[in-house]
């Protein structure tokens, strides 16, 4: 492992100083100091591997410790036994059933959007796609986590829509910052009030409506059960919070804190790294004329005949086509950009001694560029990820946007069935237009500020995204395109 000295970091300029160490030390694993933080850099497949599967570590590393205030100790920020027989608990609750009926949730939203597309994009405005797409994700987690609507497309600056993306982006950035990580030293910063406020906001929010459905549960229970009108709880107990408040771990029900700690864990994990996702490949059609074109023809074969319709779960199995550039696109522009692991005891990662009580971070962004892996790794090919063009020899561990082995994303499935539903939409109503024409890549190579891609094109359009380099990826300048509708 290359060792190097502490760095002075700026938010914008991680992601490009991150990038220029990998490829100096040509994609080995890195050990830098962030702040007064040892980081060891995970890159290489068997190390990654090892990590997930072979040797597992499960225990979260350190830097999530920032997150308890806000998500308490759910699944992406608990350890040991508490997170094993959480992890058992809610595994359930992403069974096939539940996701039959959160594809309702999204047939309503999806069809909200589009309205609200149509209303946005008239008259080919120019417009952020990025934070539309944040409004959309966040109602649609929101009534499969908590059966409640919060209808941020339409009321994006309410208090509680205002509080959540307040909340992530704030965490975003104490994450890299050396001081602000601690709770002690953040009190000195005056933005630390501004960040009380917020957080008091979300829990008041969440609370109050567990409590409401913890009422509705009992007055369910408390009626008889052939009446119609309050049989509402019943006719809903697929959705998250329901199977919470049904849940038993021990043999106890859960705490109302637990419940919190869970649903607002996942709120954060289930709409920032949707955005990312589906705002991202979206940006890459748009200024991929050739693959968007590709993409049409497959919705056309198959939605023939029901073009502006929803697509039913077996449509969308059948879009392989879409999948591989969703799974490009996460290559390129991965929503989670790194995940981490604490090692407790010393730690034997195929034959490379890691003392204890260390951080090991998986930086999956900087694996999908590894021109071992993926050859030309700035041209935008969804075909990378056809099926009939991997081989045997590939080791699944290559690509973990979902990470792997026993702590891999629970909500995996989900993901993609909203990201495909959303995109499957958007690409049968709408053309997908740059912001300017003439923004299109000529070549099949992407724009990028990032990586030795910089200097083959030096001077990238204002509106190449500007990465935001911390936990989930997002364009730091917004995602600018057009919208055309088809006739
Ligand atoms: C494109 C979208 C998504 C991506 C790329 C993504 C990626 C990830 C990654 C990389 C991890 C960490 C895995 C690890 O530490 O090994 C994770 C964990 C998790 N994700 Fe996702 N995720 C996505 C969507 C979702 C959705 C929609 C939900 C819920 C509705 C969700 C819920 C979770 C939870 C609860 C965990 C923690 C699991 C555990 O530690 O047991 N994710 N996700």
């Amino acid at each position: 492992m290359a060792t190097l000295k502490p760095f002075k970091f700026s938010l914008n300029v991680i992601t490009n100083y991150l990038f220029d160490l990998f490829y100096k030390y040509n994609f080995g694993n890195l050990c830098i100091w962030l702040g007064y933080h040892l980081q060891y850099l995970v890159v290489d497949t068997k190390d990654v591997e090892c990590i997930l599967a072979t040797n597992p570590l499960v225990n979260k590393s350190d830097i999530y410790k920032l997150l308890h205030p806000w998500l308490g100790e759910g699944l992406i920020t608990s350890s040991g036994a508490k997170w094993q027989k959480h992890r058992k608990m809610i595994t359930p609750s992403f069974n096939f059933n539940i996701l039959n009926s959160i594809q309702d949730v999204m047939k309503t939203n999806s069809e909200k959007f589009i309205g609200k597309l149509k209303e946005i994009s008239r008259s080919d405005n120019i417009f952020d796609f990025q934070e539309v797409v944040n409004n959309l994700t966040l109602d649609v987690i929101c009534e499969t986590a908590m059966c409640v609507s919060i209808n941020a497309l339409d009321n994006p600056h309410s208090d509680f829509v205002l509080a959540v993306k307040f909340m992530c982006y704030n965490s975003y950035k104490r994450l890299i910052h050396p001081i602000k990580r601690y709770e002690l030293l953040y009190r000195l910063y005056p933005e630390y009030w501004e960040y009380r406020k917020q957080l008091q906001i979300y829990k008041d929010f969440i609370y109050g409506i567990i409590d409401k459905r913890i009422e509705a549960k009992k007055s369910s229970q408390n009626t008889n059960p052939s009446n119609e009108q309050e049989n509402e709880f019943r006719r809903r107990k697929l959705f998250f919070l329901d199977s919470l408040l049904e849940a038993t771990v021990d043999g106890r029900p859960l705490t109302r804190k637990e419940i919190y700690d869970e649903v607002a864990t996942l709120m954060f994990a289930g709409h920032d790294t949707t955005t990312s996702s589906i705002t991202f490949a979206i940006y890459l059609l748009s200024r991929h004329v050739d693959i968007q074109q590709k993409v049409l023809e497959e919705q056309n074969r198959i939605m023939a005949g029901n073009l502006k319709g929803n697509a039913t779960l077996q449509d969308l199995n059948e879009m392989k086509y879409l999948d591989c550039v969703i799974k490009e696109s996460m290559r390129i522009y991965p929503p989670v950009l790194f995940f981490g692991r604490h090692v407790e005891k010393e730690y034997n990662l195929n034959g490379k001694i890691i003392p204890a009580h260390t951080s090991l971070l998986i930086f999956v962004i900087a694996m999908n560029y590894n021109e071992a892996i993926y050859p030309d790794p700035y041209r935008f090919d969804p075909q990378r990820f056809d099926a009939d063009q991997r081989t045997t020899t590939q080791n699944p561990f290559e690509y973990v946007p979902f990470g792997g082995g026993q702590r891999n994303c629970i909500g995996q499935k989900f993901a993609m069935l909203e990201v495909k539903t959303v995109i499957s939409k958007i690409v049968r109503n709408f053309q997908i237009l740059a912001p300017e024409d003439g923004l299109e890549s000529k070549d099949g190579y992407i724009s990028t500020l990032y990586g030795p891609q910089r200097a083959r094109a030096p001077k990238p359009d204002k509106y190449v995204p500007t990465l935001l380099h911390a936990i989930t990826l997002r364009a730091e300048n917004g995602l600018y395109l057009r919208l055309r509708e088809r006739e």
